[in-house]
């Protein structure tokens, strides 16, 4: 079979497929210790409040029809987004409505059309990119572009912290804002590292996008105002030229597929005019499961009182673990400031992050090589492959357990190579 260019690109995107793909596997086998994907951890508290919603809707015809019968408009269910815009307004002062707001299948399938809205081949024959102002970036972005090559990102300082902690940092003097630059994006908390852009450091990048005419992206898919992964002091930010990425997935929704993009009107005209041609309508599931916990404000407060401490509380757990089977190796975690990643530095590695994560694979344990999470930055810094990620969302034994075999093979590796 023959496939375009474009079905051969997307069919083939190495880094998120391969980690889709040990996922799958590794929950349909349930033999592996999952330390590898980015799927939230089981709340009970919350799967109570959903229950209670989903009853509620069953017990009412018209909602029920409305849930599972009804195309909702492209830019999605109506009553969501004016729940959503009332609850910014009043607890952030942001001055935004309904339409400033729309839905997509899941955040992934909004940065798919925000990156190529942004970026790639213009009309007048030129070719943007999405700046990545701080390498390692999210893996599932590297594969988003039509275009061939459509990040370029930044390599950040190094700040070395007190004990086993490091924190990278946006790099200013590094970032260049050329004519080919069509948007800026970052995650905050970081997928990869748990790293949360201070307001300063967000602060500086709005100010660069907004003295070149071109949006911030902001990918909050773990972060404020919910579902609320921050372990630090940040407010959440938005203006007429932020564009806000939310997602219900780290809510304990991912099944639902709901991607929440908030900007201004015009490019919000313009994604649901692309979601209308891609997808007809967003799925109306998680909006209508959520509408009431956005119309009360309870969404922030159950961020606040049941998913920040839960996952704050996994952390630490993961860190005495890690504490404990590292203890003596050389290494280093990024200081864990949101999401639920924990992101190993082994300096010096003598073998590549890629053949480390093989060998912890054939002893049960699931993680992500680091190398992945550098898409759009040149080669020649030895870091992108002495870095891994773990997750720490699972049950709590079974990262333990996992821990003390990373421990275990991290001593073997830095033996047999003499150290
Ligand atoms: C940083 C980041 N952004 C976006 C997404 C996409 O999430 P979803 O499509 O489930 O909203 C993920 C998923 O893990 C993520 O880690």
């Amino acid at each position: 079979m023959q496939f375009s260019s474009f079905g051969e690109k997307l069919s083939s995107g190495a880094g998120i497929l391969s980690l889709m793909d040990d996922l799958g596997k590794a929950m349909a086998d349930g033999d592996l210790i999952m330390m590898g994907g980015g799927n939230p951890g089981h709340i009970p508290a919350i799967q109570e409040v959903v229950r209670a919603r989903l009853q509620r809707i069953l017990d009412d015809d018209q909602a029920l029809r409305k849930l599972i019968g009804i195309y909702d408009p492209p830019r999605g269910d109506r009553d969501f987004r004016r729940a959503l815009a009332a609850l910014l307004r009043q607890e952030y002062g942001w001055d935004l409505d309904e339409d400033n707001i729309c839905l997509t299948n899941g955040s992934q399938g909004a940065f798919f059309l925000l990156f190529n809205l942004l970026a790639g081949r213009t009309r007048a024959g030129g070719r943007r990119k999405i700046l990545l102002p701080l390498a390692p970036e999210y893996i599932g972005y590297a594969d988003l572009g039509i275009e061939e090559d459509l990040f370029v990102a930044v390599q950040p300082r190094i700040e070395i912290l007190d004990g086993p902690y490091f924190k990278y940092r946006v790099d200013f003097d590094r970032i260049a804002i050329t004519g080919e630059i069509g948007a800026i994006c970052v995650s905050r908390p970081t997928n990869p590292t748990g790293n949360v852009l201070t307001d300063d450091e967000v602060a500086g990048l709005a100010e660069l996008a907004a003295a070149h005419e071109i949006p911030l992206i902001v990918d909050g898919a773990y972060g404020l105002p919910f579902p609320g992964m921050v372990y630090t002091g940040a407010s959440p930010v938005w203006n007429e030229h932020l564009v806000l990425c939310l997602s219900l997935s780290k809510f304990g929704l991912p099944a639902c597929r709901t991607g929440i993009v908030i900007g201004g009107q015009e490019l919000i005209r313009a994604l649901s005019g692309m979601n209308a041609v891609v997808n007809l309508a967003p799925s109306s599931f998680g909006a209508m499961l959520t509408a009431d916990l956005v119309r009360s404000g309870e969404i922030l407060r159950l961020g606040r009182e049941v998913i920040r401490p839960l996952y704050q509380r996994k952390r630490d757990l993961a860190l005495a673990a890690l504490a404990e089977s590292c203890a003596g190796l050389p290494f280093r975690v990024h200081v864990p400031e949101g999401a639920f990643f924990l992101w190993l530095w082994f300096p010096g590695l003598p073998v590549t992050s890629g053949a480390f994560y093989e060998r912890l694979k054939a002893r049960g344990v699931l993680v992500v090589s680091g190398h992945w999470f550098f898409p759009g930055l040149g080669g020649g810094w030895p870091h992108t492959g002495e870095c891994l990620r773990l997750t720490y969302s699972q049950d709590e034994a079974e990262v333990c357990r996992g821990m003390a075999i990373i421990g275990d093979e991290i001593r073997r590796v830095f033996q047999q190579s003499g150290h």
